[in-house]
């Protein structure tokens, strides 16, 4: 779809083509337009803090950069989306229709992306995906303007079960929040941990974005399982973190997760998380230069340490700029901004990771364990870990 402004600088350049050099003021306001960048992000409810982590992030790198985007300012729009699959068509088309926004940075919550996803296919606005692991946006259901910097939801989990048989944990008990992130995340754990002679003696769920474990938490004690293991994110894995411990069932039970589950928690969890094990695509701890330096920069700029959030909203910020400066800041130049954007490489604070032919990232996975405040790295889990991409025809 063309909006007015593009049709406006459309114009304005044929203007200049065919007048001989006298630009109205009118067409000069239209050439120096800004690029209109909306942030769709939870900043309010059990998400919040990812939604700010993923906007500094993004910010950071377009600092780097001067505050550009291939040369143009920038003009920024924000909707919380309160993490609210109802309000997702609605929340997405305040950006895109209301505000007109060139590019949609959004969101956290697999359910809303849905909601923003199908704005993108109908108004054909690029969408670049800082966190929601959904897989549809990525396997049956991807577009060539929608692309993700962060994982799918089975990602981090497919990497998990073999690092818990291998510590001599066979049977578990699976808990989560009952939506498309915690089912998602069960179908990587199930077919990881199967594949490694691991069995899973009982799914559990509570509904999104509820926190009331304790009923779980009896049963499980009850079962006596070598390990549990668990999707859950923000604020949620706090209380999920405590209520464990709290429960007592970290004296004889190691828990395990989607590396969600300790990251930009771990002040506010404290003792509840020491010891827990994840895998993730990022680690604080990783002994990088391309992270040491990220890290500083990030906690000079925002006066808080970064988390894997962080990284994917700078990564976010880096994959528009390889776009933005291959087309010099028109991002109605479809075929050169993407074709910057397909297969690039991104020399990220969690190691370099390209783009798959899906658009999702094709990224290691490390295991870590909680260590003081630190999420202190054990291994690589899985190496160029790539997401099936299934039923996606892109590429
Ligand atoms: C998701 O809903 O896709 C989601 C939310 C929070 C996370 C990871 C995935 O930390």
């Amino acid at each position: 779809m063309t909006t007015r402004r593009q049709l406006i600088a459309r114009s304005a350049a044929l203007w200049g083509a065919t007048s001989s050099g006298l630009l109205l003021p009118q067409l000069v306001r239209a050439q120096s337009d800004k690029l209109r960048v909306g942030f769709m992000l939870p900043y309010t409810g059990t998400f919040a803090k990812l939604g700010v982590a993923i906007e500094n992030g993004f910010m950071l790198a377009l600092n780097e950069q001067g505050g550009k985007l291939g040369g143009r300012e920038i003009e920024f729009y924000k909707v919380d989306d309160e993490s609210n699959p109802a309000k997702g068509v609605e929340n997405a088309n305040k950006l895109v229709q209301r505000d007109k926004v060139d590019v949609v940075i959004g969101t956290v919550h697999s359910g809303v992306q849905m909601g923003i996803h199908k704005v993108a296919r109908d108004s054909g606005v690029l969408n670049i995906i800082p966190n929601a692991g959904v897989h549809a946006a990525t396997r049956a259901l991807c577009a060539p303007n929608v692309y993700r910097t962060s994982f799918t939801n089975s990602q981090p989990t497919l990497a998990l079960g073999k690092a818990m048989v291998e510590r001599g944990h066979k049977k578990a008990v699976w808990i989560t929040w009952n939506y498309a992130a915690g089912e998602e995340a069960m179908e990587g754990f199930e077919a990881g941990y199967t594949a490694a002679g691991g069995t899973i003696i009982k799914k559990l769920g509570v509904p999104f974005p509820n926190v009331e474990f304790q009923a779980m938490l009896t049963e499980i004690a009850a079962l006596k399982p070598d390990a549990v293991a668990c999707f859950f994110a923000g604020g949620g894995a706090v209380k999920f973190l405590k209520d464990f411990k709290a429960a007592g069932l970290d004296k004889s039970i190691q828990l395990y997760g989607s590396g969600f589950l300790t990251e930009g928690v771990l002040d506010a969890a404290g003792d509840a998380a020491q010891g827990v094990l994840t895998t993730m695509h990022y680690s604080d701890a990783l002994d990088i230069p391309r992270n040491k330096q990220f890290r500083l920069d990030f906690a000079k700029a925002f006066k808080t340490q970064p988390d894997v959030y962080a990284v994917q909203g700078y990564d976010a910020g880096q994959l528009l700029i390889k776009g933005a400066n291959a087309v010099k800041g028109d991002l109605s130049n479809k075929k050169a901004l993407y074709g910057a954007m397909d297969g690039a490489s991104i020399d990220s604070p969690r190691g370099m990771w390209t783009m798959s032919k899906a658009h999702n990232p094709i990224q290691d996975m490390y295991l870590r364990e909680v260590v003081g405040k630190e999420n202190k790295v054990l291994g690589v889990a899985g190496k160029a870990v790539e997401d099936s991409g299934k039923g996606c025809r892109l590429g």
